[in-house]
């Protein structure tokens, strides 16, 4: 067996945590293999919207492995919290997940030092989720980290060091007032770890191997979007984990020769959360549109994400770097009321069309768009790919012409049940 991957192919919130959710029942074990709780993930059914951060979203379906692999940095606080809250709504997940002993964790301090570090660069700053994630891969890579299976022996005087390492930093360097903060967030991230400690807390690489080995089907759910990946993203405006496929590999212990399907989700049209460049932004009254139509606020922190039009050269870029097999198109009811739909096919940089992603965005980027026209249709309640208004499907079959690749899903509304197969003649 092979292990399939989802994951963004944009800047972020495409809506994995929907279609992972939508098909974990094809699937045994569902596991995360990088970031950490910068995701926000979102799954509607039932009428309940739940979001997580950590937690892999096939958490949801019944008899099914999840796993937190060692390419995840974890918050203690915030996994708990996420426990706490399945608890509420009724999910006891204490059987079927399992953490990866060599998964980093995030500590108290490497959140105070991303905010130190955000307030340092003042105008340039990444405009990140302030959730610690830049500075624990920072100290992942400079060898410093701490992992979920030290907390098994001597880990006190491990993470005692590494706390007076970091609140050097803080005071010498950033100079950074974080007493209060640090002795708030302490507290309840000892609480956290006593949760952490609670699960199956295992070398991971060795369950999906033996997993595949059984003939058991593994899907693989990607955080963030090809766009923040740290080696091909907009950097240094990206996040700081491999995004793309590869990242699959690395981040869950599995050779590049299982990867199977690699399902690549898209919003009909762009978002993105953050600094960095954008180049099919909108700043005028159609953005607003999009927003206020797509509902478009951070499902970690809460921040109106900017909005613009498709764009088909980052979108083809991401197509190539992950290897994609299948596309999966999401919130094409968010476009319902438009007359004209812009689609961006390539990039004019100082009087010459590219189509080939460039080294930098920088403002001499100007978006050259094809306009369609839109179907002006309400979407929501189609349930069968026959009903589409032909502009849709005109829409779907020039994607599809750009890309080279099938859409295989077009997903219409936030619920499990707005999802639309599509068959192909
Ligand atoms: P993720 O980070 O990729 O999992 O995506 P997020 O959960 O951050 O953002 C996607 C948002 O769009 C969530 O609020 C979803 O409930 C919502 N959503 C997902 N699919 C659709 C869709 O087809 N239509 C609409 N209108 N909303 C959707
Ligand atoms: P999901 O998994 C959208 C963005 C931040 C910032 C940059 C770096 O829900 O799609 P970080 O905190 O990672 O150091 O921030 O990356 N970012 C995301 N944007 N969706 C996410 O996750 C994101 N995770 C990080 O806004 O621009
Ligand atoms: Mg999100």
């Amino acid at each position: 067996m092979n292990v399939d991957v989802l994951l963004g192919l944009q800047w972020g919130d495409e809506g994995k945590g929907k279609i992972v959710d939508v098909l974990t029942p094809n699937y045994d074990v569902i596991s995360r293999f990088q970031g950490g709780p910068n995701a926000g993930h979102t799954l509607e059914f039932n009428n309940v919207k739940h979001v997580l951060h950590t937690i892999p979203s096939g958490i949801f379906r019944e008899n099914k492995i999840n796993v937190i692999g060692n390419g995840v940095v974890i918050d203690p606080n915030v996994f708990k919290a996420e426990i706490d809250k399945l608890k509420e709504t009724g999910v006891d997940i204490s059987k079927n997940l399992y953490i990866s002993k060599k998964a980093h964790l995030i500590l108290p301090t490497h959140k105070l030092l991303d905010a130190a570090s955000e307030d340092k660069k003042g105008k340039t700053k990444i405009g990140s989720t302030l959730k610690g994630i830049g500075p624990t891969y920072k100290d992942k890579i400079g060898r410093d980290g701490l992992r979920v299976g030290d907390l098994v022996h001597n880990f006190d005087e491990k993470y005692n060091a590494r706390i007076e390492n970091h609140k050097i930093l803080l005071t010498d360097f950033f100079k950074f007032d974080f007493e209060e903060l640090l002795n708030d967030w302490e507290k309840e991230w000892f609480e956290g770890i006593t949760v952490l400690k609670s699960f199956n807390i295992v070398d991971t690489e060795h369950l999906l191997n033996q997993a595949l080995k059984e003939g058991k089907s593994v899907l693989a759910e990607g955080a963030q979007g090809t766009m923040l990946d740290i080696d091909f993203g907009s950097y240094p405006f990206v996040t700081s984990s491999n995004t793309i496929c590869a990242g699959a590999c690395t981040g869950l212990g599995i050779a590049p020769r299982k990867i199977g399907n690699v399902f690549g989700i898209f919003k009909a049209y762009c978002t993105r959360v953050g600094m960095g460049p954008f180049p099919t932004e909108l700043n005028d009254k159609t953005g607003e549109e999009l927003r206020a139509a797509g509902n478009e606020y951070g499902a970690t922190t809460g921040r109106p994400r900017r909005c613009g039009w498709l764009d088909l050269v980052a979108l083809k870029y991401a197509v190539m770097l992950n290897g994609t097999t299948e596309l999966i198109m999401m919130k094409a009811d968010v476009l319902d009321d438009f007359d004209t739909i812009k689609i961006c096919v390539g990039y004019e940089i100082n009087g010459e069309v590219v189509e080939d992603f460039p080294f930098e965005l920088t403002d001499a980027v100007k978006p050259v768009y094809v306009d369609l026209p839109g179907w002006k249709t309400n979407l929501t309640q189609i349930k069968d790919q026959n009903e589409f208004p032909e502009e849709l499907n005109n829409y779907i079959n020039f994607i599809e012409d750009e890309m080279g690749i099938p859409i295989s899903i077009a997903s219409v509304g936030p619920n499990r049940e707005q999802t639309i197969f599509l068959e192909k003649e």
